[in-house]
């Protein structure tokens, strides 16, 4: 795992756009593991102004988000594909029927989770996965307790994350309880992995999922067992890990960060 430290949000979120946007010119196939979240807003505004500024193409991108609320439907503000037609796949040349996230509103949602993971495999898995982190320490809304090897189904939501995401639905009355979610094995199989995390309340999660034990208390630890993961943060998101100067000192002098520095 790599750790890097930006100045504050927005050049944490300007990094991973870059990050993304050097993948798909050299990939114009790549497959996008995507993410919701407040954290990934600014993220997707300066893949929209990239794409604007310099003709960063999309249309041969193909997406997979990580999860989506049960029963909202595509057009409920609070719904992920609705974040996503709005702050991506909207203002960008996407091609729509290349972008997926999984159907909160199936019939059957065990057998949508298992078309899911079909469509994944099918298109050659996923090249690059963008994650956030909750509160409860998970990647997708793989809660405490999730399975390391468990693989795209659904979820009942935790306390912790029902109060975090509440405000957006005006209350945690009117917020569904369970989403479907990609598996943490899932986000394991991508072939790179790039967690954003910025504010000093993440502080506390970041330290857990980075320097403490592997675990399925905090989901996002295992990004540790992964080869080719990196985690980016702003100093507030950093402040509660004991090696920042070691995180600093590998992201100033390594060869493969130089273009980004
Ligand atoms: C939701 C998503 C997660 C995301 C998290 C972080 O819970 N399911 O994938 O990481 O939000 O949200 P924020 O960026 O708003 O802190």
């Amino acid at each position: 795992m790599e750790l890097i430290i930006q100045r504050d949000k927005n050049a944490a979120a300007l990094l991973v756009a870059r990050i993304v946007a050097n993948e798909i010119r050299a990939q114009p196939r790549a497959v996008l593991g995507l993410a919701t979240g407040s954290t990934m807003e600014a993220v997707y505004a300066h893949l929209v102004r990239l794409h604007q500024e310099t003709k960063l193409d999309f249309s041969g991108v193909r997406t997979f988000n990580l999860d989506e609320y049960v029963g909202l439907t595509p057009d409920d503000p609070n719904s992920y594909r609705y974040f996503m037609n709005q702050h991506l796949f909207q203002k960008v040349n996407l091609n729509l029927a290349n972008t997926h996230l999984p159907n909160g509103r199936a019939a059957d949602l065990g057998a949508e989770c298992r078309h899911y993971e079909q469509l994944i495999e099918q298109a050659g898995g996923i090249d690059l996965q963008l994650l956030g982190i909750g509160k409860s320490g998970h990647i997708g809304f793989n809660e405490p307790l999730s399975a390391l090897k468990s693989r795209t189904r659904e979820k009942a939501l935790t306390p912790t994350t029902i109060q975090q995401n509440a405000p957006f639905f005006g209350g945690e009355a009117n917020m569904p309880r369970r989403a479907i979610t990609m598996g943490v094995g899932t986000i394991l199989d991508a072939r790179r992995c790039i967690l954003l995390a910025t504010g000093e309340a993440k502080a506390d999660i970041i330290a857990q999922a980075v320097e403490g034990p592997i675990t399925s208390m905090v989901t996002a630890s295992a990004l540790q067992l992964h080869a080719k993961a990196t985690v980016i943060v702003d100093e507030a998101a950093a402040a509660k890990l004991k090696e920042r100067e070691y995180y600093r000192w590998i992201f100033a002098n390594e060869p493969e960060w130089q273009e980004y520095r």
